[in-house]
């Protein structure tokens, strides 16, 4: 079939096979460009078909010849109906490790159910042994809790007052004001519950207990922190709290891990477009803000560049991780530099629809929207037929 964009607001209802394929094939040149990682051997990813858990996949398997499991929940095709992109990146990711002769399974379903954990419990006693790596990138507006089976709902709403700032429709380009209501009732801990800790914790002590940790253990998860022109609707919104919540687990999960020497980190990453961004009011104006400087500046980084610098700088340089004073990895040192927060906020002043296509970046950023679904991907010839039925070869 002929696969087209179909775009509804921030969601886009439709993905292209071989735009995908090539996506993950632009990430995998990229991290074996890099060179070898002295990195994690084998390595579990929660969250790892699309964003930061797929790029942290592919800089596992290529950077550091892991074994990968991969976790996450997407669509598989059916007849004139393509699958969810997180479902082809993982089917073209599969294919390519397999040739290079990398081990690579997956799962697809609910990472916050008991019955998930067990399938990828029993994975890994099967076929891996022991995990010497998780990374932890969900990102999910619903959880139902595996306990309760109560489900909870997150919200991206300031808290305490309205909140009202510019933001950007980034398919009109039409610049506009929105104000957002305050979080009210339980919307904190909803949040709280899906975006958390507190499913981390779970998943890492589910395998302490299988003893399915290997000594010297790590596990990663992905925070974010952001300038002050977002914070209402971030770091000090709902959201924000969730993020609290997720970086003091951090150390819950460490002082569990102290007798194998394992250790738990934040890493809080870079502001990018990911289906999961481009769902929050005000951060695609900030991005495409930002976008334009760091590309002036040449420091500008995607997904697959974060996480290879995140691995490669970070976290198995051999010598000790550096941390802030809140104990979490920086790997937004070059999005908080003081030049490029102050030059964003200079433009955020000025920025108007008229304006934003020169002062902002703003065809990046529907070029990255695009291409996270497969689509506007160079090198694609979108008018050719594909088949849209491809499958997980692990999963047939
Ligand atoms: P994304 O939307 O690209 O990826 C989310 C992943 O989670 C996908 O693989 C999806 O299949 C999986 N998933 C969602 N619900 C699931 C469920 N119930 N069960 C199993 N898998 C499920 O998101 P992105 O942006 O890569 O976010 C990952 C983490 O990075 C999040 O914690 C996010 O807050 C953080 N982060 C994101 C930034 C951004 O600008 N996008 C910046 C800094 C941190």
């Amino acid at each position: 079939m002929i696969i087209e964009p179909k775009t509804r607001g921030f969601i886009c209802l439709t993905a292209h096979p071989m735009g995908c394929e090539q996506n993950v094939k632009n990430q995998i040149e990229y991290v074996k460009k890099k060179g070898v990682i002295n990195g994690a051997k084998n390595v579990l990813v929660i969250g790892a078909s699309t964003g930061f858990g797929l790029a942290s996949r592919i800089t596992s398997a290529f950077g550091s010849g892991a074994s990968t499991i991969g976790v996450f929940f997407d669509k598989p095709a059916s007849e004139g109906r393509p699958a969810s992109p997180g479902f082809y990146n993982t089917a073209f990711f599969e294919k390519e490790a397999h040739k290079e002769g990398l081990y690579a399974k997956s799962i697809n379903g609910d990472a916050f159910s008991n019955e998930i954990k067990q399938q990828t419990i029993n994975l890994i006693k099967n076929d891996l042994g022991k995990i010497d790596l998780v990374i932890y990138s969900l990102a999910s507006p619903v959880r139902v809790h595996p306990e309760t089976g109560v489900r909870y709902k997150s919200v991206l709403k300031p808290i305490g007052e309205e909140f009202t700032n510019k933001t950007v429709d980034f398919h009109t380009g039409t610049v506009s004001e929105v104000s957002i209501k305050p979080a009210e009732g339980d919307d904190i801990e909803n949040t709280v519950a899906v975006m958390g800790g507190e499913d981390w914790k779970l998943w890492i002590d589910t395998l302490k207990n299988e003893d399915l940790l290997a000594d010297d253990f790590k596990t990663v998860a992905y925070s974010y922190v952001g300038p002050k022109l977002t914070e209402p609707v971030y770091r000090k919104g709902t959201i924000g709290r969730a993020k609290d919540d997720l970086e003091a687990t951090a150390f819950k999960i460490s002082d569990d891990l102290k007798e194998i020497g394992g250790k738990a980190y934040v890493s809080v990453n870079k502001a990018l477009v990911t289906q999961a961004s481009s769902a929050i009011p005000v951060i695609p104006l900030y991005i495409s803000l930002l976008f334009k400087i760091m590309k002036e500046k040449g420091i500008h980084e995607g997904c697959i560049e974060q996480i290879q610098r995140l691995y490669s700088e970070r976290l198995f340089t051999g010598n000790e991780i550096p941390l802030d004073e809140k104990g979490r990895i920086r790997i937004d040192d070059l999005e908080m530099s003081t030049d490029v927060q102050e030059e964003v906020a200079k433009l955020w002043e000025e920025a108007t629809t008229e304006n934003l296509s020169k002062i902002g970046d703003l065809e990046g950023y529907k070029n990255d929207f695009f291409n996270l679904f497969g689509f506007k991907v160079k090198g694609v010839d979108y008018d050719k037929d594909v088949n849209e039925l491809v499958n997980i070869p692990s999963l047939q």
